[in-house]
């Protein structure tokens, strides 16, 4: 990637409180790798906000450091209106029940079934009877539209798709307001990570939530995504809307947006007026053959965490 230096973030000026996550001048490295130089990122309550940028670029430091499980080398990252670095054990802990994540990976407790796996977190912050509990996770196990028998069913027993939809249904357990999701649909077919992208938008649509949303899936941006922030050379380069994204001279932000898989993306985006006839060829093929866009899940260490989300891969 080439040298650029860092653009300023253009969110029009807001209130604070329709700001929910706010990085600041982040900085993160490991040794003598520098992977943030200077991060900005604000995400407006209520919107679907997709983070790309190539592999290893940063996206999944950059979430694990919002939620306080990377310690940053230097910045400041406001949740909620909390100053995350800041808070003690308890205020922390009042935070982390606001928020639900999907591990890249799917990071379900492989010893646990679904409905146990949906429990964790509701065991961690509430003292509920079982009876109770058991009803939330049946509720949660219909929400994400996975069948009543994925419940008794350990992680091993489900299909990817079937995976990625526990784990929804897990980071969904205490009604967040906010939710991380890195590569929910990496490694599902078209028709399922269609599927998947529909039901985190009604959630989106019905519970208000804010999602903050890392995908290589271009489908993804397209269908779903209000704007999308690009991370690269340790920066954010750009964040707008995906018109906004294609006029930005930058070449990997050109050759994601314009290449192949990006003008296929557009094709079958009714709202892309330039979609030639063509592109939509392209597109139809890319999903005849193709599976998947840009599935290159690796399993970052997010290791075991105190969320009840621990990356315990099945
Ligand atoms: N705990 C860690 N210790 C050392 N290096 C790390 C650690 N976590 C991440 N890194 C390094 O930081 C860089 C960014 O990693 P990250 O997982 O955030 O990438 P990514 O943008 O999410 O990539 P991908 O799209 O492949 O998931 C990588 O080079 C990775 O090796
Ligand atoms: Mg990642």
């Amino acid at each position: 990637m080439g040298t650029v230096t860092a653009a300023p973030t253009e969110v029009p000026a807001k209130g604070d409180e329709d700001i929910v996550i706010r990085v600041a001048h982040l900085q993160n490295s490991f040794g003598d790798q520098v992977v943030h130089k200077d991060v900005n990122l604000e995400v407006r309550r209520g919107e679907i906000l997709g983070v790309v940028g190539g592999s290893g670029t940063g996206k999944s430091v950059l979430m694990r450091s919002i939620i306080g499980l990377q310690q940053s080398d230097s910045g400041t990252i406001t949740v909620l209106g909390e100053e995350v670095a800041t808070l003690d054990a308890e205020a922390a802990k009042d935070l982390r029940r606001r928020w639900g994540v999907l591990f890249q990976g799917g990071a379900l407790f492989s010893s646990l079934t679904v409905a146990e796996n949906i429990e964790a977190p509701m065991r961690e912050f509430f003292h509920l009877d079982q009876t109770l509990m058991d009803e939330i996770a049946s509720y949660k196990i219909a929400m994400v539209g996975l069948p009543e028998i994925a419940g008794p069913k350990f992680p091993s027993e489900l299909s990817g798709g079937m995976r990625k939809r526990a784990g929804l249904a897990r980071a969904l357990a205490l009604d967040p307001d906010l939710l991380f999701l890195d590569e929910p649909t990496a490694g599902l077919d078209p028709i399922g990570a269609a599927a998947f992208d529909e039901l985190i938008k009604g959630m989106r649509d019905t519970l208000g939530l804010t999602v903050f949303l890392i995908t290589h899936d271009l489908d993804t941006l397209y269908a779903i995504c209000d704007r999308v922030a690009v991370l690269g050379d340790g920066v954010m380069l750009k964040v707008g809307t995906i018109p906004e994204l294609m006029e930005f001279d930058h070449p990997w932000v050109r050759e994601y947006f314009s290449g192949p898989r990006g003008r296929a993306a557009a094709a079958t985006d009714a709202t892309t007026p330039k979609a030639t006839q063509a592109d939509r060829d392209a597109a139809r093929a890319l999903e005849a053959g193709e599976g998947a866009v840009g599935a290159e899940a690796t399993t970052a260490g997010t290791g075991a965490t105190g969320t009840g989300t621990a990356e315990d891969e099945d």
